[in-house]
């Protein structure tokens, strides 16, 4: 087996003046992998996301112990700049994702960020928009776009920062059918394309997509045997 790309060793967190919400938390994914991690609502799932990603304990409070490396690296000792040039999350309700006027800023603001050259800004923005069939979008407002559009600009914004890993937490449960159709779609061109995938669903009618299943169930998580 190849290194993983994403490499969780015994991690536990709980937030400030609360119980441990997980422990002992093991994961490793491969490069071009898609996992699927399920659990009940409210059993932590979207707080493992953040504390793979970083924002847990950067820009959250805690107890976090344990371990995240990303490409054999400690998260600990990268910035979140770094961080999110190699994992992006796609949240679930894309409107706390999207900040800006048109679609076309709302790309650009990552790499821009990242003090790409406005040259090569431009050349993500057109490649991202071209990859998810959204290219007659670039002048909108995100605002003004359906749900399934709104994911599809939240992951275009992820995108532009060329990430490996794509975290996507519950990323359709706000969308209709059509636009799930859409997201799925980029879905699995992103996994075709080689991307490594984390789909967190608390639905199991999502998972197709997914090498392996996992389960956040009482603090811990497992293999997935068929019980949330
Ligand atoms: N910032 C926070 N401070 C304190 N407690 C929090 C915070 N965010 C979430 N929680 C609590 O932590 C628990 C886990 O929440 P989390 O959002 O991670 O669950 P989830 O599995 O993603 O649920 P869902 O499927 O509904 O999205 C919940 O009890 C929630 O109320
Ligand atoms: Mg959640």
């Amino acid at each position: 087996m190849s290194l993983p790309v994403l490499d969780v060793k015994e991690l536990s967190f709980a937030y400030p003046a609360k119980a441990l919400l997980f422990e002992h938390v093991n994961l490793q994914v491969c490069a071009g992998e898609a996992v699927a991690i399920v659990g009940r609502s409210g059993c932590g799932k979207s707080t493992l996301s953040l504390c793979l990603a970083g924002i847990i304990p950067r820009l959250i409070g805690g107890q976090l112990q344990g371990e995240v490396r990303l490409f054999g690296t400690p998260t600990k000792e990268m910035t979140l700049a770094s961080i999110s040039s190699r994992l992006g999350v796609v949240f679930q309700n894309p409107d706390t994702q999207l900040f800006f006027s048109t679609v076309e800023d709302e790309l650009a603001f990552g790499p821009e960020n990242l003090g790409c050259a406005p040259q090569e800004v431009k050349h993500r923005i057109a490649e991202v928009l071209e990859s998810l069939g959204i290219e007659h979008l670039r002048h909108s407002h995100p605002h003004q776009l359906s749900g399934g559009q709104k994911q599809l600009v939240a992951l275009g914004a992820v995108l532009t920062l060329q990430p490996d890993i794509i975290i996507f937490d519950e990323a359709v449960s706000q969308v209709d059918k059509a636009g799930r159709a859409l997201v799925f779609a980029a879905m699995a061109a992103l996994k075709q394309a080689g991307k490594t995938l984390i789909i967190i669903e608390h639905e199991l009618e999502n998972l197709h997509m997914a090498d392996t299943i996992k389960v956040l169930r009482g603090g811990r998580l497992e293999l997935f045997a068929g019980q949330l």
